[in-house]
Formats: structure tokens, sequence, C-alpha cells
């Protein structure tokens, strides 16, 4: 800010509260040598007429405080055009970015040393500590629940991560990768290569041949050539059983169980005809290693894998 604005917002500020305060008192001043009265202003509404009564002390007494307030709340904070106010420990100027950052360095010096322990621990012994799964457990609902939801069950599109059926792998390793780096689910879109009808057949080979889940009786399939689909398009990523493939990230298609976008008809040909692009953010230049080795040691305590 130049110096001109500054000086301008100074004057400003100070010139309107000295503008208050003598307005607050002039007006009482007259008021005070009047007791109270039954005087009116003189005018009246419906029967209604106003009193000329001096203000309440404790309401007079509220402006007054008001006006000190201000007055120590410029001294602290900066209000007043490049003045950056003297609050203790704000040497450079109070902002909200100082103030949180303050407020991190100090949780991070009180628990920094807490994470570091649980962070040189294997994965699978800070799945068994009390104390740890606890802080995990928070940091999920921090910042994992909104996807996953607080119970860690997921919703349409996002994964479950309390079942054994995992995308990327259930081992504590994997589990560590996917939050740390993130995953990019890419499942290509093939309406346009199969046409409709493909995406149709090898939808219903999906669904019943796969995952063994009924087919409406009222509608026939071609499910021999939905199988050739699937082996000629799919079954590189999908793997020739349909148990999914880790390393791409491609779901078991036997297990409907672990699937996140739905295993209907209509749901299955959704996903095959415009393809899919699950992401999970990578969280190591939010959270850190140290509290992301806690969130996935408490991912791995909720999981049913066997370790
Ligand atoms: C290039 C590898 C690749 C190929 C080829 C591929 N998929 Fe996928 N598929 C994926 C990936 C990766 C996902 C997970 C997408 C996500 O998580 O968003 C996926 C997801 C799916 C899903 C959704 C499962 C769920 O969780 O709801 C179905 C169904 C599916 N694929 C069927 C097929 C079929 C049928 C074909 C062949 C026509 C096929 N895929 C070909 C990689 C592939
Ligand atoms: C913006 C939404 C979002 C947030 C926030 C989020 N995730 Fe995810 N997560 C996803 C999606 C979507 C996938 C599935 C990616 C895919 O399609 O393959 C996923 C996948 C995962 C996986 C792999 C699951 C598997 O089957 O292999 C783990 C583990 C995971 N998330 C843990 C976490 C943790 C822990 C947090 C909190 C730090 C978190 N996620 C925050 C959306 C999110």
């Amino acid at each position: 800010m130049s110096t001109f604005w500054s000086w301008y917002i100074s004057l400003l500020t100070i010139g309107t509260l000295l503008a208050l305060f003598w307005l607050i008192f002039a007006t009482r001043k007259s008021e005070v040598h009047k007791s109270e009265t039954d005087q009116t202003m003189g005018h009246a509404f419906d029967g209604i007429e106003e009193y000329d009564n001096p203000l309440p002390k404790w309401w007079f007494m509220l402006f007054i405080g008001t006006l000190i307030f201000s007055i120590g709340y410029l001294v602290l904070y900066p209000g007043l055009g490049n003045f950056k106010g003297w609050l203790p420990g704000y040497e450079g100027g109070w902002t909200q970015v100082a103030q949180w950052e303050k407020e991190m360095d100090k949780a991070d010096e009180l628990y920094g040393p807490i994470f570091a322990k649980y962070a040189a621990m294997p994965l699978e012994e800070v799945a068994k500590d009390e104390q740890a799964l606890k802080m995990g457990g928070r940091l999920f609902a921090t910042y994992c629940s909104i996807c996953h939801g607080s119970d860690a069950k997921g919703a349409v599109g996002f994964p479950n991560l309390t079942d054994n059926h995992w995308r990327w792998g259930g081992d504590a390793a994997s589990i560590k990768t996917s939050i740390l780096n993130g995953r990019v689910g890419a499942m290509p879109a093939w309406g346009e290569i199969l046409g409709e009808e493909g995406v149709q057949q090898v939808a219903a080979y999906v669904r019943n041949g796969l995952a063994g889940l009924p087919l409406p009786a009222d509608k026939s399939f071609d499910l021999d050539k939905g199988a050739q689909i699937y082996a000629s398009s799919c079954q590189a990523c999908h793997g020739a059983e349909g148990k999914g493939m880790a390393m791409l990230g491609a779901p078991d298609l036997t297990h409907n169980a672990g699937w996140i976008y739905g295993s209907s008809l209509a749901q299955l040909q959704q996903t095959i005809r415009y393809g899919r692009n699950g992401q999970m953010p990578a969280q190591e230049q939010y959270l850190g290693n140290d509290k992301v080795h806690l969130l996935a040691a408490y991912v791995l305590s909720l999981s049913k894998t066997e370790q």
C-alpha cells in the first residue's frame, strides 16, 4: 500500500472513531440533566407515543465498550494502513496464514515425535496399536471420509476399504502406496469400438458368465459372443479369468461385491460404453509420510484381508 493510502485509511479510521466518541458524549450531555421525564417527542401513531428519555446506562456503556475494543484491536492487529500491529509473537504482523502456520508448528512440535515413533514401526504392528489407530481414525475422518464415508464403506465411485476386495492390492505396502501417491483407474470407453450390440453382449457376459448374477429372463443374450469379446478386448487388463490386475487397478470382475460403479446391466453397459476414471488423490504433499503411515495402518486394521 502506498504511503498516501496508508495515511488516508489511518486518518479516516481514527477520525471516525473520534467523531463517534464526540457524538455519543455530545448527545448524552443534553440528556443527563433531564431526569427521566414523561415528555414525549411530540408524535403519535395509532395512540403510540415516543418518550424523550436518556439512553439507559448499560446501553451507553456498551457503546463505550465497543469504542475501547476497537482501539485495542487497532493497536494489536493490522488495521491502520501499513501499521502491522503489536500483537506479541507476530513481529511480521498478524495474518491468517501466519496464525495457521504457528498453530501447525505448535501441533507438529507436540505430535511430531509421536508420528515419527509410529512411522519407524512396521505397518502391521502399528495396525495393532490402540493409540495409533485412534489417531489414524481421526485423520481418516478429517481427510478421507468425504469420499470413502465415515465408516470407510465407500459409495458409488468410491471403494469400500473395509472388505477384502482391492483394486490396487490389499497388502500393507500397496495400501500405503495408494494413499501416498494416489491412484488413477483407467477403464477405456468401448462404445465406439464394440458398437451397441457388442457392449450389451459383453456386459451380459460380465454379469452372468464372470460374476454369476442372473440375467433378465425376458431377453436373450449371446454369452458366447460376449466371452469372445471379453477374450479379445478385456482380458489384457482384467485377466483371463476376470480376476483383475492390481498393477493396473483393474478390478476383479468375478465378485461384484468389490465393484464401485454398480452391477445392474444398465450400469455395466454404462461403464463399458463410456469408460471410467476413478481418481484417488495423492496425499504425500499434503499430509507427509508419517501421517500417511498412520492412515495406512488404520485402513489395514479395517480391512478383512488376511495379513
Ligand atoms: C486398459 C485396461 C482395461 C481394459 C482393456 C478394460 N478394462 Fe475394465 N477397467 C479397467 C480399470 C483400470 C478399471 C477401474 C476403473 C476405475 O476404478 O475407475 C476398470 C473397470 C471396469 C468395470 C467396473 C467395475 C466396478 O468397479 O464397478 C467393469 C464392469 C469393466 N471394467 C469391464 C470391462 C470390460 C467388459 C472390458 C472389455 C470390453 C474392459 N473392462 C476392458 C481397465 C481395463
Ligand atoms: C476425492 C475423493 C477421495 C479422497 C478424499 C480419498 N480417496 Fe481414496 N480413493 C478414491 C477413489 C475414487 C479411489 C479408487 C480409485 C480407482 O478408481 O482405482 C480410491 C482408492 C483408495 C484406496 C485403494 C483401494 C483399493 O481398492 O485398492 C485406498 C487404500 C484409499 N483410497 C485410501 C484413502 C485414504 C486413507 C484417504 C484419506 C487420506 C483417501 N483415500 C481419500 C477417492 C478418494
